[in-house]
């Protein structure tokens, strides 16, 4: 069964009514630009193929009633929990701070039953709390015929995470997930939240973009991330800029001068460059150069291992072993401290380089990874 069928079919048997319509939101990669989101700087995500369905109908009152195949289990909630923020967790939390989010900045949000079925897996750093945000979000606007734009879409869903779930994330991958177009990836600007849709047809290209999942667990995410966040916005300060965005590439000397330890000059190195490759990819991908990012992407990958110190051995093992096999270029894509590594591959050649990097793996003794290729999909859309 397809997601949007599995969502329907549990719609159907919870609530023993069809629903009024499905919605469905991508989960993400990020071509480039990582840790730039939050520093006001600039990102390159794609949407994937993988998306989550929420499937719902109006239901009367202030309440809230949604089931998810994940668990099995179905959660109701009402004013009382929306009217402060955390008070649903886990899962639900997500569905539970968009109302909150929605209600906050004054739409009347209409009660709802909602069931949801995904295929983005969770935890493997491909934004599936985005997708999960954006589905929900589409489908609470439509059915409340809400006055809610696209772009003002993923502050709110933003906002949700942030203040709601309690997670310092930046828009990325709320971004992402609703302002995505497909056959494009996203060039967008974290400050002004202007978009520009960068043609990026890898089939034209003979290449193919290779997205490997670790398996890696997951170790210190969330204080690791929150302490990268702090060490930016600290740095910024001492600087006297509103954020690390406003540090030129060409001034970057002078800024690591002015700043009072190695680690703290490592972090603000990262950002900095990596808002630099950000533009050099557009340019590049603008003049139908695909190939040429390879070099961009490597860079990447090494300023996140040794400046911004977010990779893990079996993210890094990934990436030395496809491009040993001959990728055009790898590196880490999203949070980091695990999750995936995305390869740019000639098209007839990424089974070559998805066994070497299992090989490696096999040798090293870490849990076998998972792979799959990708092509750029749309973002958060109605699908019925
Ligand atoms: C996570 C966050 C994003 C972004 C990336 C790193 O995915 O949710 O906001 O900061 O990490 O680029």
């Amino acid at each position: 069964m397809t997601v949007a069928d599995r969502a329907a079919a549990g719609f159907h048997q919870v609530y023993a009514q069809p629903p009024a319509g499905r919605w469905a939101a991508p989960g993400r990669v990020n071509l480039i630009g990582e840790h730039t989101d939050y520093n006001d700087g600039f990102v390159l995500p794609f949407a994937l193929p993988l998306r989550t369905v929420a499937a719902a109908a109006p239901q009367p009152g202030e309440t809230w009633t949604v089931w998810s195949e994940l668990t099995g289990e179905t959660v109701d909630f009402g004013a009382a929990e929306v009217t402060a923020a955390g008070r649903v967790t886990g899962w639900a939390g997500y569905v539970a701070g968009i109302v909150w989010a929605l209600r906050e900045a004054g739409y009347p949000v209409p009660g709802a039953r909602l069931a949801i079925a995904s295929d983005v897996p969770l935890g493997a750093g491909l934004s599936s709390s985005a997708a999960l945000e954006a589905a929900v979000l589409a489908a609470l606007a439509d059915l409340g015929g809400l006055d809610l734009p696209a772009e003002a879409q993923p502050r709110l869903a933003q906002r949700a995470e942030n203040r709601y779930v309690g997670a310092p994330t930046g828009i990325m991958d709320q971004s992402a997930a609703i302002r995505c177009r497909a056959g494009h990836a996203l060039f967008l600007d974290c400050r002004t939240e202007q978009v520009e849709h960068i043609p990026f047809d890898l089939a034209a290209a003979g290449l193919a973009i290779l997205v490997i999942d670790s398996n890696a667990p997951h170790r210190h995410v969330d204080g690791e991330y929150a302490a990268r966040r702090n060490s930016c916005e600290k740095a910024a300060a001492l600087l006297d800029v509103p954020a690390l965005r406003d540090v030129p590439t060409d001034n970057l000397d002078d800024a690591l001068a002015r700043l009072p330890d190695d680690e703290t000059r490592r972090r603000v190195r990262h950002v900095v460059t990596e808002n630099q490759r950000v533009y050099d990819t557009v340019d590049l991908l603008r003049a139908r150069q695909i190939q040429q990012i390879g070099p961009l992407l490597v860079a990447s990958h090494t300023s996140m291992r040794d400046d911004f110190a977010i990779t893990v051995p079996e993210i890094d093992t990934a990436v030395e072993a496809a491009l040993a096999a001959g990728a055009l270029g790898a590196r880490m894509t999203g949070g980091g401290f695990g999750g995936c590594v995305l390869a740019l591959v000639e098209a007839d050649h990424s089974d070559t380089v998805a066994n070497a990097v299992t090989d490696a793996y096999a040798r090293r003794g870490f849990t076998a990874p998972t792979h799959t290729t990708v092509t750029p999909a749309a973002g958060a859309t109605r699908l019925d």
